[in-house]
């Protein structure tokens, strides 16, 4: 088969295989935000559509119409000095266009630019609004619950039906928090931070498997491609406990199995310096693991097996090239898989913590 043939298909194939596929679509939002920057899309493309088309068929037209052969052999085209008429028309239509466009635009980017959660009177934040801050880091997010004291790495949990305000920055270089399905992207900087809120429809979240997936958006580095995290989106109430459960570990969790505790005593002396196993360590090198064992990625972007964490410890540099875990240590092999072992078990028991306390 000849390359153009098998790039037409893979193009193809690529094109068929995101059809199915909810959760990293723009075109299929997953809420409020998402949906009014769709039908704006929609609007403007359909305005698009309507000048091509126009225009098109006017110039085949006048293509047609104006050849020789229809024309006579001995037509002169006439000498035109202007015309009054047709300039306003082509005035005017574009300009009735563009106000069709630019009201909703506008409506919609003061509409979307709430960028803070309204207090009460005590200066605590509604308790129907969320706030998360994102620290974007190479090539992992942070995920910190500000108003709980809990933090995460790379899986994003949120409630649905509910105001998520996100607080971002970066602690390296410019990326860009972008979970295409909940609304557009926006840049996370070293110099400061940048807000905005998107919302996850609870229906169109059950539609997905309650998971979207999120990305880097900004070049940032030679795994920049690979900077992935997910979006878990539950309804309120388990929401709410799993925050509670989350909050609930105090001391890290122990090791049950003898490989995995002789795992927890390696990454004891080997680990800890960068990844924290409580909920509290915001700001670490390394992302939070806590909930490690209950995360449904490694690194963001493998399956979430231990033999995928054993070659991704053993490794880090053939899985994200360019990031900072790679020779950080010197473990054997039956010490990596220890390490495996016991990160599997770090597992947050369901019903654990008490929501009551959440605030
Ligand atoms: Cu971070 Cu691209």
């Amino acid at each position: 088969m000849n390359a153009k043939w098998l790039g037409l298909i893979t193009i193809l194939a690529a094109f068929a295989s995101g059809c199915g596929k909810n959760h990293l679509s723009t075109l299929r939002p997953a809420g409020e935000v998402g949906q009014e920057q769709f039908d704006l899309m929609l609007l403007s493309i359909i305005i698009m559509l309507f000048v091509v088309i126009a225009v098109s068929i006017v110039f085949t037209i006048a293509v047609v119409k104006s050849r020789r052969k229809n024309m006579g052999e001995d037509f002169e085209p006439k000498d035109i000095a202007g015309n009054h008429t047709l300039e306003v028309i082509w005035t005017a239509i574009p300009i009735i266009l563009l106000i069709i466009l630019a009201v909703p635009t506008v409506y919609l980017t003061f509409k979307q630019s709430d960028t803070e959660a309204s207090e009460n009177d005590a200066g605590e934040v509604n308790s129907e609004e969320v706030v998360i801050n994102v620290t974007a880091n190479q090539y992992w997010w942070e995920f910190e619950y500000p108003n709980v004291g809990v933090v995460t790495g790379q899986e994003l949990v949120v409630p649905t039906d509910t105001k998520v305000y996100f607080n971002l920055q970066a602690s390296d270089v410019k990326h860009s928090f972008w979970v295409p399905a909940a609304g557009g992207k926006m840049d996370t900087n070293v110099e400061g931070i940048n807000s905005f809120y998107l919302t996850f429809d609870d229906e169109k979240a059950q539609d997905s498997n309650r998971l979207f997936y999120g990305k880097c958006a900004e070049l940032c580095g030679p795994s920049h491609a690979l900077m992935d995290f997910k979006v878990k989106t539950l309804p309120e109430d388990e929401y709410n406990q799993w925050l509670a459960d989350m909050k609930s570990i105090e001391e890290p969790v122990q090791a049950s199995a003898s490989d995995a505790a002789e795992g927890q005593e390696i990454f004891n002396n080997s680990c800890i310096g960068c990844h924290a196993v409580t909920p509290t360590g915001a700001g670490a090198q390394g992302p939070n693991l806590t909930n490690f064992g209950d995360r449904e990625l490694i690194a963001g972007y493998l399956a979430h097996s231990e033999e995928n964490l054993i070659n991704w410890i053993s490794d880090p540099e053939a899985f994200k090239p360019d990031n900072k875990m790679t020779g950080a240590y010197d473990l054997t092999d039956e010490e990596i898989a220890s390490v495996a072992a016991y990160l599997m078990e770090l597992k947050v028991e369901e019903g654990s913590g008490d929501v009551e306390t959440l605030r």
